[in-house]
């Protein structure tokens, strides 16, 4: 993400706005939003500056007790909310980026090597996210075709997976998509549909595979027509 992005979605914008807050005033002035961009974030660069990083972040995101950050880039602004909850774990080389969006991550919830967490995003409890899963709530505007892609609005979709997931190595999990509880998503998969309970899903695009049946207590193939 670069400087230039919107950050978030039009309902939030409304909704932030609407509130008459600091925040809501800032974010509906193009000139302000201008400054505060070059206030909160390196030009050029899309790492929010040091003393955003040291002396603003600290005092709005919340770690619970016995939480572990590892070597995380975490390119967290504080106009949105970043909270990782009792027990969990970033695991070295995650990302985490909440320009665009929230990141609210449950508790004892592992976030494994190298993965990449771009919000708005919400994870359970007791999910399982294995080495280089990528969450992207955000996706580029590409349909002008007299402007690169880069110089478009992004648009924004939350990202739900609920408590006791486990996401598969290598996995995409595309903007809006949500996850039901207890669900797999096989490695490598790239899940662009919401991913029923209880299931199993996998491939590109990802489809469903097994189903839990509470009637037989098995875990059921599921056709590739279903
Ligand atoms: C999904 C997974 C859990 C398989 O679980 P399982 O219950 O043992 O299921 P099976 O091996 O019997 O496979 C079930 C079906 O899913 C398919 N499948 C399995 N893995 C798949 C994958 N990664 N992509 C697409 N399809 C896959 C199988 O081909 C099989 O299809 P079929 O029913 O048409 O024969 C496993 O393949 C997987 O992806 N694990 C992720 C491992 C990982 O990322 N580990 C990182 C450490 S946390």
């Amino acid at each position: 993400m670069g400087a230039t992005v919107n950050f978030e979605t039009p309902a939030a914008h409304a909704q932030s706005a609407s509130k008459g807050s600091l925040i809501g005033r800032i974010k509906s002035s193009a000139g302000l939003r201008k400054l505060a961009v070059y206030l909160l974030f390196q030009p050029r660069k899309s790492r929010p500056r040091a003393w955003v990083r040291w002396l603003a972040n600290p005092f709005v995101h919340t770690y619970g007790r016995g939480s572990v950050v590892r070597r995380v880039r975490r390119d967290l602004v504080p106009f949105n909310d970043f909270e990782l909850g009792a027990g969990s774990i970033l695991e070295d080389y995650a990302t985490v980026s909440n320009g665009m969006g929230s990141i609210v991550i449950g508790a004892r919830t592992l976030v494994g090597i190298g993965s990449v967490l771009i919000g708005p995003l919400r994870i359970g409890s007791n999910v399982i996210i294995a080495q280089n899963v990528v969450f992207s709530g955000l996706n580029h505007g590409y349909q002008d075709v007299t402007k690169p892609i880069r110089d478009q609005k992004c648009t924004a979709a939350e990202i739900v997976v609920g408590d006791d997931a486990w996401i598969g190595a290598n996995a995409v999990i595309t903007a809006g998509v949500h996850i039901g509880w207890h669900a797999v998503v096989a490695g490598g998969s790239v899940v662009t549909r919401d991913v029923p309970p209880y299931s199993v899903v996998g491939g590109n695009p990802a489809r469903l595979l097994r189903q839990y049946n509470s009637a037989s207590q098995l875990w059921e193939r599921v056709s590739a027509s279903a």
